[in-house]
């Protein structure tokens, strides 16, 4: 039995996440769920996007499922809050084709690593004379640990190749620290093969020969781009999940947000929240159950007949999500 953190968040937060517990039911695992709130619905009753209780019951359960959230301007954002307070020092986006999507390549299968905790995102900006700057903050410390992230989850999930993005040509001191923690860290791992390229040349790759790629590991901005084109090499938001994990904690989401436009109408895409849970059962080292959900979703949207208008059916967010249970169930009797 697993102790779960459930924020459903806002807009269709709460629908994709009530479609993903309902296609958990059909596990051989059992769970026991915690509500938690955060967003801007949370905001309007609490004053808070996310309230102290929230992050301590995600501390004490054994991982979070965390819909989408509404970010107002001004206001601090939830789910970076939560990020750091858990210490969720890597993001790991996979970027797969499925059958049945409308992916540009079909045989995509690579997964980014991206550090979470600093490079040009630690906020530390300052106003100068004529402008401002932006400190990019690389230690030797973080670049380790996100590469033997990097080269761990290769050797778990028996992927061959970890290809290491930077930009050490131009940022000589800082990435000059990361490719160094990166071949450092890979000679620990010598069935694994290395290689390494600068950002402009994997940016391209990513979209001439996006096959050729296993797992990538990369600092904070390059990574957050990456992960886009990444996600638009395969077909969508609606099916792109992460994970966000740290020593201690594992919180799993869908890469979309709160979607307004089509909130309340029963029509969002669950899949993005599945694969997320799917994340979870793998965290959990459920091994054989993710496989098993993995191929529910993949049957579904490969036959494509019981989907969501953005996948080009007509079927409702739960119709879906039944249909993806009924298919877990009977690889579970
Ligand atoms: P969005 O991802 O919510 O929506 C972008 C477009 O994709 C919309 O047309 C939407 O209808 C569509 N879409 C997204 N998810 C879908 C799904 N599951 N099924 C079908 N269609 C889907 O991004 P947007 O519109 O930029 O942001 C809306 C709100 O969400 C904002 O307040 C933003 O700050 C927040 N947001 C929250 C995130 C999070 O909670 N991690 C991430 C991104 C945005
Ligand atoms: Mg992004």
């Amino acid at each position: 039995m697993y102790k779960i953190t459930v924020i459903p968040g806002d807009g269709i937060g709460p629908e994709v996440m009530k479609a993903a517990l309902a296609v958990l039911e059909a596990s051989n695992v059992e769970f026991e769920y915690v509500t938690a709130r955060a967003g801007n619905e949370c905001f309007k009753r609490t004053g808070t996007t996310i309230p102290d209780e929230t992050i301590s019951t995600a501390k004490k359960t054994d991982a979070t499922l965390f819909g989408a959230v509404t970010t107002v301007p001004g206001q601090k954002s939830g789910i970076i809050t939560l990020r750091r307070a858990l210490e969720l020092y890597v993001n790991l986006r996979p970027v797969k084709s499925y059958e049945g999507t409308q992916s540009l390549f079909d045989d995509v299968n690579f997964v980014i690593v991206r550090e979470n905790t600093e490079g040009l995102y630690s906020g530390i900006e300052e106003d100068t004379e004529d402008g401002a700057t932006a400190l990019r903050v690389i230690t030797r410390n973080a670049s380790e640990r996100i590469c033997r992230f990097a080269f761990e989850y290769a050797r778990k999930t028996s992927k061959k190749k970890v290809t290491a993005v930077h930009k050490a040509n131009v940022l000589k001191k800082t990435d000059g620290i990361f490719k160094e923690a990166f071949y450092r860290v890979g000679s620990d791992y010598p069935e694994i093969k290395m290689e390494d390229f600068y950002v402009d040349a994997a940016a391209m790759y990513l979209v001439t020969r996006p096959q050729d790629f296993d797992v990538i590991v990369t600092t904070n901005l390059f990574g957050d781009i990456l992960s886009d084109e990444g996600a638009g090499l395969v077909g969508g938001l609606g099916l792109i999940a992460s994970a966000n994990v740290g020593e201690k904690n594992g919180l799993f989401e869908p890469v979309h947000g709160s979607a307004p436009d089509i909130a309340g109408k029963g029509i969002a895409n669950p899949s993005a929240m599945i694969f997320s849970a799917c994340m979870m059962l793998d965290y959990l080292e459920e091994y054989e159950e993710a496989r098993k959900l993995e191929k529910a979703m993949k049957d579904v949207l490969k036959e494509g007949k019981i989907v969501t208008p953005d996948l080009g059916g007509s079927a409702s967010t739960m119709e879906m999500a039944d249909e993806v249970k009924r298919k877990f169930k009977a690889l579970n009797m």
